[in-house]
């Protein structure tokens, strides 16, 4: 946790580079005092494309939260996405021991390390072990400890990533700030602030539509059972209105944002629309069904590659669960329903916290939020005691310094 009481929250977007700053006082009460919203540059999907002008960009984000905060930031908070990040299922089995078979700390410890027994090879590096349900004779417990049984198996959701993609992120944070508190994925700050335990357990699928990337994860039983990352996003939507209709790319943004809807017009008739509505010479009209059926056509197989992603594990667990949506993406008109039609399960936008304030309560802030509220859990087991693993940044540190 910072030593400082301030929490400091930073998402390197591909559209925009946001950070939240909340002040802490004990025990653990919050208040956000600061932000800050500034256009991206030299960063996309999660990677660094342009170390001079995400540095520059990065630090003009810092410099504002800083100043509509009152506060020197000491440390920050990063999340992480991009499709470098890659997630898999790893297990581990271990016969129990014990003469009247009851499962031990030793028994366990050997299925756990099995479980993590992966060699990535140079260049890559594990950044999340994500613990599922233990199974003990083939039943699923969450703690085997003191329970009869033959078989203990541990298994974990385990995402790996680029040690450089990491690397180059982090040394810009590093250029402008002492120390970097922690690192989070970006689908898990995402997906807790979205959801409550409740949902956790019954099932639902979170996305975050970006605007280079696609981030979902998915829980059931209360656990993780999935996370991943798809490099699709908002940008597409605007290419893809850019080659049809050979416009620039701000005019097409302008089409998506005033016009786009996620599904096709329906009926015979149709409305024209004009790119500026000025009279100005060179404006132009468009066709709004073709605009949506371009647009419905890029989130259509957006939803599809997320289906299909999630399939395995949906069947796997016999998961009936719903969806919930952020990011700026979702602002499209009737995105619910083609999410809902695609994913085949009830889908919704998601509400951030209702404890923020109104210019929060915005899909591009999510991140940001989840990984205060993470932070905040940090801090609380800190305080109290409990922590019990070390954060994502101790594993990459440890990585750099072998
Ligand atoms: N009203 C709207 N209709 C459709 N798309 C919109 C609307 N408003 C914003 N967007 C799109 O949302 C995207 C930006 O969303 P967001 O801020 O969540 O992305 P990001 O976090 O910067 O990117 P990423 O997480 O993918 O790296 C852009 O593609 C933008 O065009
Ligand atoms: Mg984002």
């Amino acid at each position: 946790m910072a030593s400082s009481q301030y929490i400091g929250a930073l998402d390197m977007g591909t559209a925009k580079v946001s950070i939240l700053v909340a002040e802490l006082s004990p025990p653990s009460r919050l208040k956000i005092i600061g932000r800050a919203m500034v256009p991206s540059r030299g960063i996309r999907k999660g990677r660094v494309l342009n170390v001079r002008e995400a540095t520059t960009c990065v630090h003009r984000a810092i410099r504002e939260a800083e100043k509509s905060a009152g506060v020197n930031l000491k440390s920050l908070y990063l999340s992480i996405s991009g499709s470098h990040l890659k997630g898999e299922l790893q297990v581990g089995k271990a016969q129990v021991s014990h003469s009247a078979r009851i499962v031990t700390d030793y028994d366990v410890g050997r299925a756990v390390e099995e479980a993590k027994r992966r060699d990535l090879g140079p260049d890559r590096v594990f950044v999340q072990y994500i613990r599922n349900p233990f199974l003990l004779d083939g039943k699923k417990v969450d703690e085997p400890y003191s329970l009869r049984g033959n078989e203990i198996q541990a298994s974990f959701w385990a995402v790996h990533a680029d040690a450089r993609v990491l690397r180059e992120q982090m040394q810009i944070v590093n250029s402008f700030v002492s120390r970097i508190d922690d690192i989070f994925l970006s689908s898990l700050v995402v997906g807790r602030v979205l959801t409550s335990e409740e949902q956790r357990q019954s099932g639902v699928l979170v996305l975050d539509i970006g605007a280079g990337t696609t981030d979902f994860v998915l829980y059931g039983d209360g656990y993780v059972l999935m996370t991943g990352v798809l490099d699709v996003g908002g940008d597409h939507i605007t290419n893809d209105l850019s080659v049809a209709f050979k416009i620039p790319w701000e005019s097409a943004e302008r089409l998506k944002v005033d016009y786009g809807k996620a599904t096709p017009v329906e009926g015979a008739g149709d409305d024209w629309v004009w790119l500026r509505g000025d009279l100005s010479i060179g404006d132009r009209r468009f066709s709004k069904r073709a605009i949506q059926r371009v647009i419905h056509a890029r989130m259509e197989e957006l939803f599809q590659l997320v289906r299909r992603a999630v399939l395995p594990v949906l069947e796997r667990e016999d998961l009936r669960c719903s969806a919930l949506m952020t990011g700026g993406v979702t602002r499209l008109t009737a995105i619910e329903n083609l999410a809902g039609q695609v994913l085949k399960m009830p889908a919704a936008t998601g509400r951030n916290p209702d404890w923020v304030i109104n210019e929060l309560q915005v899909p591009e802030m999510s991140n940001v939020l989840g990984q205060v509220q993470f932070a905040l859990q940090d801090y609380s087991d800190s305080v109290s005691g409990s922590r019990k693993s070390q954060g994502l940044l101790g594993k990459v540190k440890g990585f750099w310094s072998k």
